[in-house]
């Protein structure tokens, strides 16, 4: 018998505690307006932007957005380097408003490739924004799935501990927030693209063809109306969820 429980999910038919969302289609959003793909992203800012206020507003806990991948450094240069832009200015812009609401700002992913002074503008978020209860607002940057799983691993070796579910949940960058129970993906692809892979085993998987950037509230809550009619039973038969 499985002894380690899957981290903390919310309860059948109660609101999702952590929902993550891969924000895509930047780039044809775009292209739709024959418009760099800079100004996608630069729109895509505005939508992560609703959907903080709106999980925060529906007292969902945590929210984790993918922001940039470690496969994202593969792009063209000139994109990389204007997306880290994007997010100095963004965060930058942003650390005192999301303060203010009560949001606490966590990075995960491999953050040594950053440009260092966004590293600093990182850690400061974090410091600034650390004793907020309200919302967590968890940033993938530089983050992969596998990535996270090897370097739990080989920190649970060099420790000397055990393998164990928990000893690797310990050690992920996700530790101590509870397992995605929605993932949202736009952008109309059907795949997690090396996200959370080892937290999202139980996650319910909600995928719409609209655009990051034309994503809104209305768009939110119609993944929340459908997560709600989802049977979650975790292995289990219906009677026992
Ligand atoms: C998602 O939008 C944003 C990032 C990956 C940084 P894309 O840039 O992938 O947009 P599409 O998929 O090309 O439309
Ligand atoms: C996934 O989007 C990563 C982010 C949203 C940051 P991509 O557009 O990079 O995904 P793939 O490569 O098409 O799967
Ligand atoms: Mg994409």
């Amino acid at each position: 018998m499985r002894s380690d429980p899957v981290a903390s999910p919310a309860a059948a038919g109660a609101a999702p505690r952590h929902v993550a969302v891969i924000m895509d289609g930047n780039g044809r959003w775009a292209r739709q307006r024959h418009r760099p793909r800079a100004a996608g992203h630069q729109a895509g800012v505005r939508a992560a932007r609703e959907v903080v206020r709106v999980c925060r507003d529906r007292k969902v806990e945590v929210l984790t957005l993918f922001a940039f991948s470690q496969e994202n450094w593969q792009r063209p240069a000139n994109e990389v380097g204007l997306l880290m832009e994007l997010f100095v200015r963004t965060l930058g812009r942003e650390i005192e408003s999301l303060h203010r609401n009560e949001v606490r700002i966590r990075f995960i992913g491999d953050h040594a490739p950053f440009p260092p002074r966004l590293r600093e503008l990182m850690q400061k978020a974090e410091a600034r924004t650390a004793g907020n209860g309200r919302l967590t607002l968890a940033i993938a940057a530089g983050y992969g799935g596998q990535w996270d799983i090897l370097q739990a691993a080989r920190a649970v070796c060099a420790a000397g501990e055990p393998f164990s579910a928990a000893n690797l949940e310990a050690r992920l960058n996700t530790f101590g927030l509870p397992h995605p129970d929605l993932l949202i993906r736009t952008g109309g692809e059907r795949r997690i693209s090396n996200f959370l892979i080892w937290q999202m085993a139980y996650a319910e998987l909600y995928f719409t063809d609209t655009l990051w950037p034309d994503f809104r509230e209305a768009d939110f809550d119609a993944a929340l109306a459908w997560y709600a009619g989802r049977d979650r039973r975790f292995g289990r038969v219906a009677e026992q969820a």
